[in-house]
């Protein structure tokens, strides 16, 4: 079939001049054996300084007007956010049966079940390589390949930008907010680093996994979630110390009462692949009682990889390949029936400042005890700080609940000084 799809891309940000400039260095970037190109533009500033110089291209101001357009056969959102003009335009691609690739997360995270009852009703595929993993082909992987499954549990690194914080602090010894900062200054993380710092970003992300793995309709609302803005430097250290390294763990599993999807920093035993991740890369498990477990990592952000991402989904427009925009018809998807996380059993690291006198860490010790927590292992680390001594311990198996209760109790005891500080460890 040779024919010519002419794409309408709006949003040319770092992902929008990435594919103009795939585009453009492959003309004959066909797989059907017909031919992409583009038939018109549509950003907020067409004057803005751009890697990929748009003077030549049918510019709109609208993204909508775009998307309505008899000029364009296939919509390319790019633009970002769960609503405002990248909703509209979909909509508007939608309505008038035209395809579309997006590599828009929260507005798949938000708004997938609906849009994907649009999508189907006017037999419009809907696809969003590109939103999640950036270059790993994460959604192909768990909505394709994995039909012959029934994936139990989905568990990674889907924030490049906390991976890199993370990994800086840990290597330079330097706090958040000094990393952040130069994240910043560096052009890798955003003037608002609320998405990615507080995991909303992961969050968005593992919610349409979960959605693909599991066949229920995407609920974002239901998302635990916990960025790394408290992350202090002394658990890095003190994790470190313990044979763990702190990763933001983005993670769904399947149960029968229902779905849990959460986003929080996470201990990682230093041999386990997903503390081997460092940097900016992403990675991803997968689990499923035939296939056994899946390791992918990749990097999950940047011009190159995302664009490859959404170029994967024009083939697939190109290739007429048919699927349901989630596992299944939109209408035939599961409820998504999130589970109570209080009896979930899980392993805790534990952060207390204590007064550094008899019989401190005696009570601390008891308190657990009594609440029926054991203990796995335990740090103290000598500090000339009249302020408080800090106490590590890390836990066996507690039923969240549990935990959270023994912990209230110790913050109560006189020799306790500070907030504890809790965090999970990784249950693969
Ligand atoms: N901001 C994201 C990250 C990339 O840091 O991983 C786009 O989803």
């Amino acid at each position: 079939m040779s024919r010519t799809w002419r794409l309408g891309v709006a949003g040319l940000g770092t992902v929008g001049t990435g594919l103009l400039t795939f585009l453009a260095e492959h003309p004959r970037f066909a797989p059907a054996g017909g031919q992409a190109v583009v038939t018109g533009v549509s950003a907020r500033s067409r004057t803005r300084p751009r890697a990929f110089d748009i003077s030549a291209l049918p510019w709109f101001d609208d993204p909508v007007a775009l998307a309505q357009s008899d000029e364009i056969d296939v919509f390319v959102e790019l633009i970002g956010g769960s609503d405002g003009p990248a909703k509209a335009a979909v909509e508007a691609a939608l309505n008038a049966g035209k395809p579309v690739i997006t590599a828009n997360k929260a507005l798949i995270a938000e708004h997938g079940r609906e849009l994907a009852e649009l999508a189907e009703s006017k037999g419009a595929p809907l696809l969003f390589e590109a939103a999640v993993m950036g270059g790993v082909p994460a959604v192909k992987m768990v909505r394709e390949a994995f039909v012959g499954d029934d994936i139990t549990s989905i568990s990674g690194i889907l924030n490049g930008t906390c991976n890199y914080i993370l990994t800086e602090m840990e290597s330079g010894g330097r706090a958040f907010a000094e990393v952040l900062a130069e994240a910043q200054r560096l052009g890798y993380a955003e003037a608002d680093p609320t998405m990615d710092v507080g995991g909303f970003d992961a969050a968005h992300k593992i919610t349409i996994l979960a959605a693909l793995a599991f066949g229920c309709a995407p609920n974002y609302a239901a998302a635990e979630i916990e960025g790394i803005e408290q992350v202090e430097l002394i658990d890095i250290q003190m994790a470190r110390d313990l044979g763990y390294r702190i990763k933001l763990v983005a993670s769904a599993e399947q149960a029968a009462e229902g779905v849990l999807v959460r986003v929080h920093p996470t201990l990682a035993p230093l041999s386990h692949p997903l503390a081997q991740a460092g940097g900016a890369l992403n990675a991803l498990f997968i689990e499923g009682p035939r296939v056994g477990r899946i390791f992918v990592q990749g990097p999950g952000a940047g011009a190159g990889p995302t664009a490859a991402a959404v170029a994967a989904d024009i083939a697939d427009v190109m290739t007429a390949a048919v699927r349901p925009v989630f596992q299944a018809p939109a209408g035939s998807l599961k409820p998504f029936d999130p589970i109570n996380p209080s009896k979930m059993m899980g392993r805790a690291y534990l952060r207390f400042l204590v007064k550094d006198e008899p019989g401190v860490i005696a009570a601390v010790s008891e308190t657990l005890a009594e609440a029926g927590v054991s203990i796995e292992s335990f740090l103290q680390k000598p500090v000339e700080n009249a302020g408080g001594v800090p106490i590590v311990l890390t836990t066996h198996a507690t039923a969240e609940s549990v935990l959270a209760a023994a912990v209230e109790r110790i913050a109560g005891l006189p020799a306790v000084l500070d907030k504890p500080r809790l965090l999970r460890i990784a249950r693969i």
